[in-house]
C-alpha cells in the first residue's frame, strides 16, 4: 500500500494543470467519491491494525496534497476569468473590422502639384498663418490704401494699436516668397503651399479659408518666356497634353507685367482660371535687400480648392470643410 500511495503522490505532483478541463478530470481521477484516493482509503479501513499506524500519515497527506493542488489551480482560473483574460481568450467573439483613414481630397490635389513642381526642381517652402503688414502687404508692394487692406477683405489679429504692427490671418501665400528671400540668397526655386483667410461671405463658391500654392524663382536672367514654359508644362502635366491654355494680362501689386493663365479641355467651351503670375516687380526686390539689377525673378500662385472641386466634381466648396464623414469615405487610399 505505500508504493500505491507513493505511485500516486508522484502522478499528482506532475499532473497538468493548465486548463480547467484538466482540472476537472483531476478531480475526478482522485478526489471525486470513487477517486482513486477515496478507494485507498475503503482499503485502508480494512487492514489490520498495526498497518493503519504506519500508513495512516503518508495517507493522510496524499489528500492533504491532492485537495491542496485543486483548490490553488481553481483559484487561479476563478480570477483570471473575472480579469481581461477571459475577454481575450474568447475566441467566439465577433472581430471589429479596422478602421483605415484617406487623405482628404485636398491633400490629393496638393500633393500632386507638389510633386510635379518638385519634378521640375523647385523645393518646397512654408511659412506662418498669422502674417505682420510687411510681410502680407507692404512688401508685396501694396500702397498704404490698397482695397485688399480693407477689413472687407482681411481677418485682423490686431490692428491699430500704437507703435505695433498690424497682424492679419495671411490672405494668400505671396508673404512667404519675402520670407524666403529674406532668408535665402539666390538661386531660389520653390513652391509654397498653405492656407489662406478672406473675410468673404460664405456661399457655394467661397469660403472664409481656403489653400494655395505659391511658386518663386529668383536667379540671374530668368523670364517671361521661362516663366510661361514652367505654366503650360505644369497645366499639362496637371490636366493631361491635350489640355488648351490661355495667357492673358492682369494685375498685381507685386509683379510686373503680371499674366493669368486659363485652361479648357476640348469637350468644354468655357475657359477657367487656374492661376495668377509674373515677373517679380523690382520695388519687392528692394523690399527684401535683392539687387533687381542682377537678379530676375518670376512668381505665380493658384487656389487649390478649385483645382480640387472640378478634379473630383464637387459644385459646392463648403463640401471641402465640413469634415463629413460620408465625403470622406469615398476617397479610400
Ligand atoms: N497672391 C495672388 C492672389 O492671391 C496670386 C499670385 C501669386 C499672383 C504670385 C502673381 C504671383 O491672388
Amino acid at each position: 500500500m505505500l508504493d500505491k500511495i507513493e505511485a500516486f503522490r508522484k502522478e499528482i505532483l506532475s499532473s497538468a494543470l493548465n486548463t480547467p478541463a484538466q482540472l476537472e478530470a483531476f478531480r475526478l481521477k482522485f478526489l471525486s467519491r470513487n477517486g482513486l484516493i477515496s478507494t485507498l482509503f475503503d482499503e485502508f479501513k480494512a487492514l489490520p491494525g498495526v498497518d493503519k499506524a504506519t500508513l495512516g500519515k503518508p495517507l493522510n497527506e496524499l489528500k492533504v496534497l491532492a485537495e491542496t493542488m485543486f483548490k490553488q489551480c481553481k483559484e487561479q482560473f476563478e480570477s483570471s476569468v473575472s480579469g481581461s483574460q477571459s475577454i481575450r481568450d474568447d475566441l467566439t467573439l465577433p472581430v471589429h473590422a479596422s478602421l483605415l483613414g484617406s487623405l482628404h481630397p485636398l491633400t490629393v490635389v496638393e500633393k500632386e502639384i507638389r510633386e510635379i513642381f518638385f519634378r521640375m526642381g523647385f523645393s518646397i517652402s512654408s511659412g506662418p498663418e498669422i502674417e505682420d503688414d510687411f510681410h502680407n502687404f507692404t512688401a508685396l508692394n501694396f500702397p498704404a490704401d490698397h482695397p485688399a487692406r480693407d477689413m472687407q477683405d482681411t481677418f485682423f489679429v490686431r490692428k491699430g494699436e500704437s507703435g505695433l504692427e498690424d497682424l492679419v490671418l495671411r490672405t494668400h501665400t505671396s508673404p512667404v516668397q519675402i520670407r524666403l528671400m529674406e532668408n535665402q540668397k539666390p538661386p531660389i526655386r520653390s513652391v509654397m503651399p498653405g492656407r489662406v483667410f478672406r473675410n468673404e461671405s460664405v456661399t457655394y463658391k467661397s469660403y472664409f479659408q481656403f489653400n494655395q500654392i505659391e511658386g518663386l524663382v529668383v536667379d540671374h536672367g530668368i523670364s517671361m518666356a521661362e516663366l510661361i514654359q514652367t505654366l503650360v508644362t505644369f497645366a499639362k502635366m496637371m490636366y493631361g497634353s491635350e489640355i488648351e491654355y490661355r495667357i492673358r494680362s492682369s494685375f498685381f501689386p507685386f509683379t510686373e507685367p503680371s499674366i493669368e493663365m486659363d485652361v479648357r479641355t476640348s469637350s468644354t467651351t468655357n475657359w477657367m482660371e487656374i492661376l495668377g503670375a509674373g515677373m517679380v516687380d523690382p520695388n519687392v526686390f528692394e523690399a527684401v535687400g535683392i539687387d533687381s539689377e542682377h537678379y530676375s525673378g518670376y512668381a505665380f500662385g493658384m487656389g487649390i480648392d478649385r483645382i480640387a472641386m472640378l478634379k473630383y466634381g464637387f459644385t459646392d466648396i463648403r463640401t471641402l470643410y465640413e469634415n463629413d464623414i460620408r465625403m470622406l469615405e469615398q476617397f479610400p487610399l
